[in-house]
């Protein structure tokens, strides 16, 4: 999570995204999730069709996939807080346990009442971070649900939103870089106090009065390989079977490419691969992930 970021000029326009299409069987919270702190701060109705979670002075909260996985599929339908959320992130993500962690992110940066949300994604690869990409949404984020997914394979992980691809990262293990590939990592959903840095770089902290902060949660999905870190997986060697896998997920059509490189272009706010007061040398990765 960068603490300061460049802010680049953003200029929305509307034009067609080219969904990638997902299964669309949904499950309840119970299925796939467990309280994984703050439990008292998280709300299950409709027999677990629908979650809130609840951020105020006292606590924030999180929920956890009862099991792990290496590659798969990963959706929530999220409703992130309405009004005043400055201060707040609520994440969505994917993350192995210990020092040299595997992470692939969503996180969304609250604002002042009436100004944007920012959608940040990053991922870390054996312990190493530090790849903020921001966009702005093209949607209200707080009035209704959307779907947020990460599909992950031995080639690429993909984010998409409401099924269009934000942002991919491939895998270069073959040229030295390190990639999410072996680790159990769990699905986790959280919402908590990020005043020092979420809001025009921290320049905006939380103000309780506005609390309790509510985001809302429905359509629980996670279809990916499980890997309780014992029985070592095939997850890593055995992995041609999974739909995940396809050829539709392993690379992206040249529609999929335009849509890509439309948000990017379009709704970019900061790119760390643009960033070169943080890196003055381009990072290694940045030429093959369609944001140069
Ligand atoms: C933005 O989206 C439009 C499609 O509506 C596309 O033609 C254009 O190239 C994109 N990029 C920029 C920088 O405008
Ligand atoms: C909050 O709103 C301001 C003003 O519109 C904008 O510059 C900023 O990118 C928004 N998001 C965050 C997370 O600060």
């Amino acid at each position: 999570m960068a603490g300061s970021l460049l802010l680049l000029c953003c200029c929305t326009q509307i034009f067609v995204r080219v969904a990638t299409a997902q299964p669309s069987t949904y499950s309840n919270y119970q299925t796939f999730y467990e309280t994984q702190w703050g439990g008292d701060h998280i709300q299950v109705a409709n027999n677990g069709a629908q979650v809130d979670m609840r951020l105020d002075s006292s606590s924030g909260a999180g929920f956890q996939s009862i099991q792990s996985y290496t590659y798969g599929y990963f959706s929530m339908g999220m409703k992130l807080i309405p009004g005043n959320s400055a201060g707040t992130c609520t994440a969505f993500f994917v993350s192995s346990a210990g020092n040299s962690h595997d992470e692939i992110d969503f996180e969304f940066l609250g604002n002042a009442t009436g100004q944007p949300y920012t959608l940040q994604t990053n991922m870390f690869a054996g312990g190493v971070g530090g790849r903020e990409q921001q966009v702005r949404l093209w949607f209200d984020p707080t009035a209704d649900y959307h779907t947020y997914a990460i599909i992950w394979n031995h080639v690429q992980i993909i984010w998409l939103v409401d099924d269009t691809p934000v942002r991919i990262f491939k895998n270069l293990q073959s040229m030295g870089q390190a990639y999410p590939s072996s680790q159990p990592t769990q699905g986790i959903a959280s919402i908590f106090d990020g005043s020092s840095w979420v809001t025009e770089g921290g320049a905006i902290p939380i103000d309780y009065n506005y609390a309790p902060f509510i985001s809302s949660y429905s359509q629980f999905e996670i279809d990916a390989c499980v890997n309780d870190g014992v029985n070592v997986p095939d997850c890593a060697t055995n992995y041609q079977n999974n739909w995940w896998e396809g050829s539709q997920y392993t690379s992206l059509s040249s529609s999929q490419i335009t849509s890509l490189q439309n948000v990017i272009q379009n709704d970019t706010i900061y790119d760390y691969c643009k960033d070169r007061v943080r890196y003055p040398t381009t990072p290694f990765e940045c030429s093959y992930n369609y944001n140069n």
